[in-house]
């Protein structure tokens, strides 16, 4: 059985093979059949396009679909998420996409069930699936991941995108560059140099831009100043190489990590990105139903 958590305990090859898999659904828009098997989506903490995007690969796929919404659950009256999964399991689910405020927060559940776990995000941890549609879309760009000058930019120590991207990109060989403010420095993201945007920004060819993520934030920043002092303006962008993208993994604060006027330009793939999460997402799924 295949949990899909974090690209950690996954060999290059099968990372490589998802995101071939991914292409392939996209440009045949031929998709694995999985119809007749059950599915939820348990999302603990807010989401637009990992849970819709999970619910159109669902779709996609044939998959049958017991919806699940944590507000009007009994995880309201107290009971836990192992509770949870188990009854719904207990009912016929045979598979759970969970998205959670903790961290690892499956380390718990995996050895106490006996149904795959797909995370679609664990706190400040890991978001595995964005990382394979982030994978997915610069590799449509360069045909490879080696070499590439990649600079992270934003709030690093509590983003699951940076987490999980810098660590696989290096892995495929790109150098990595972190851009952030002081205060949200990672001690533990050792596979990347820290930088700023104005040094790098006519070297790298990608710009991967984060979400400032204000509800995990102890303390107050200045969001009036970000934009000038760390975002992407449009004085940034203009000396950035014509074959560099920019990618943001979305919700985007406008104007405070990304000046708006460049969230649909030319060299913006965050549309894309949404666009190829379907696709990574039904790799995933298959991967764990057919692998
Ligand atoms: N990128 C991302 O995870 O977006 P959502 O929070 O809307 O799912």
């Amino acid at each position: 059985m295949n949990h899909f958590i974090s690209f950690e305990t996954l060999d290059l090859e099968l990372i490589r093979d998802l995101v071939d898999d991914a292409i392939s659904f996209k440009r045949k828009k031929a998709f694995p059949n999985l119809s007749n098997h059950y599915i939820s989506n348990l999302f603990f903490e807010n989401s637009t396009r990992t849970k819709l995007s999970f619910e159109m690969a669902e779709k996609k796929t044939g998959m049958e679909i017991i919806y699940f919404d944590a507000e009007s659950s009994s995880i309201k009256k107290g009971e836990t998420l192992y509770d949870t999964v188990k009854t719904l399991n207990s009912i016929g689910v045979e598979c759970f996409v969970i998205r959670h405020t903790q961290d690892r927060f499956y380390e718990e559940l995996i050895p106490r069930i006996n149904v795959p776990i797909i995370n679609a995000g664990d706190g400040c941890g890991d978001h595995p699936t964005q990382s394979l549609l982030d994978l997915v879309t610069i590799y449509e760009e360069f045909g490879t991941f080696k070499d590439l000058n990649i600079v992270i930019a934003g709030d690093i120590v509590h983003s699951r995108v940076a987490h999980s991207d810098a660590k696989i990109l290096k892995r495929f060989g790109a150098n990595i560059s972190f851009a952030t403010p002081e205060f949200w420095r990672d001690s533990s993201m050792t596979m990347g140099t820290y930088t700023t945007l104005d040094k790098v920004v006519s070297d790298v060819d990608v710009i991967m831009l984060l979400r400032n993520q204000n509800e995990r934030h102890a303390q107050q920043y200045d969001e009036n100043d970000f934009l000038s002092q760390y975002g992407l303006t449009t004085e940034r962008a203009a000396k950035m190489k014509p074959s560099a993208i920019i990618m943001h993994p979305a919700p985007i604060n406008r104007n405070v990590e990304i000046d708006e006027t460049l969230i649909e330009a030319p060299q913006s793939r965050i549309f894309t990105q949404m666009s190829n999460g379907v696709f990574a997402r039904i790799a995933v799924l298959n991967y764990v139903f057919n692998s």
